[in-house]
């Protein structure tokens, strides 16, 4: 019954309107991310669809004529079954999506708005805005009325990287001025648990750094509470250090934690993170890359974010 219906379709609609090849020529211009499409294995593709659930709908729209060459052209049908069938796959494969999030520590600040404006419409997927207060670290980057500009502007999640002193502080400031993920230093926090309460309160997904020489075992008690780990893979303080290399380890390590948990924490890397490191950082387990510099000291950052995008999608 169905391979009668696949005859069917095929020399009423297929060839007649498009023909079986322009057909197939169509089908190998569409991109389909980690899936190429060789001549042969089309003949498999047009089995395939035969004894697929998608198939088994389109057969028994073509049961309604007239219903199904109105509102479901062949052509078209054949296409969603095949995105169906795409779909299953990468689902199986758990495609990884890597969240790009430039750090705007490397932005131009006497063209801040220029800048933003280029994160808004480039295929980044946060901001990452760092807070240094000159005690915690040995840098003073900006403050909150840059902070409020920045938020004003940013159309994309505000990832806010506080490397200051006792943040409790300051939780509801920064919520007001618009942080939707909030990083406080576990070394800056006598009251983890409390500070991540804090933060969860206030309406923000709750983040903790944690500095080169701390071992990721201290975060297990707490993981559960953690939205977010920041592994600095540079001692913070400043943009355009080197990253270093004992940060793939503790990727391993902490995604190991996460997993055994039974937690949905996300892992971000923040420090000289380039194309060199980036996919090694991904198949270790990371989902949020911050770039600064490799960004915006490139000769093109849209492109470069888009690269680092594509490079970390698979
Ligand atoms: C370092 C900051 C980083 C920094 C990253 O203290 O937390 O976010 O801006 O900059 P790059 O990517 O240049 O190392
Ligand atoms: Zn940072």
């Amino acid at each position: 019954m169905i391979l009668f219906f696949l005859v069917y379709k095929q020399k009423s609609e297929f060839c007649s309107k498009n023909t079986l090849f322009s057909t197939i020529k169509k089908l190998r211009k569409v991109k389909f991310k980690n899936l190429v499409i060789h001549n042969s294995l089309m003949v498999l593709f047009f089995f395939g669809v035969a004894f697929s659930p998608g198939f088994r709908l389109h057969v028994v729209l073509a049961l309604i004529p007239n219903a199904t060459s109105n509102f479901f052209p062949t052509f078209d049908f054949q296409l969603l079954t095949f995105r169906y069938l795409c779909g299953q796959q990468q689902h199986k494969h758990k495609m990884k999506h890597t969240i790009i999030a430039p750090s705007v520590l490397a932005a131009d600040f006497a063209n801040l708005q220029r800048d933003i404006e280029m994160i808004n419409n480039s295929q980044a997927d946060w901001f990452h805005i760092d807070i240094m207060d000159g005690v915690f670290v040995p840098n003073i980057s900006f403050g909150m009325p840059v902070l409020e500009a920045i938020s004003k502007h940013a159309k994309k999640t505000v990832d806010v990287h506080l490397m200051i002193v006792d943040p409790d502080r300051y939780i509801k400031t920064f919520a007001d001025l618009g942080a939707n993920v909030l990083t406080v230093h576990f070394e800056a926090c006598t009251h983890l648990h409390r500070t991540l309460q804090g933060v969860k309160a206030e309406g923000m997904k709750a983040g903790v750094a944690i500095n080169p020489h701390t071992n990721v075992s201290l975060l297990e008690d707490v993981i559960n509470d953690i939205d977010l780990v920041c592994l600095m893979s540079v001692n913070p303080g400043f943009g355009g250090q080197s990253f270093i290399e004992n940060t793939y380890k503790k990727v391993k390590q902490l995604k190991e934690i996460i997993v055994r948990n039974g937690a949905s924490t996300l892992i971000e890397i923040d420090g000289g993170v380039t194309s060199k490191n980036a996919v090694q950082l991904v198949e270790a387990g990371a989902d949020v890359l911050v770039a600064g510099n490799f960004v915006f000291k490139a000769e093109n950052p849209t492109q470069t974010i888009a690269d680092l995008k594509k490079l970390t999608t698979f």
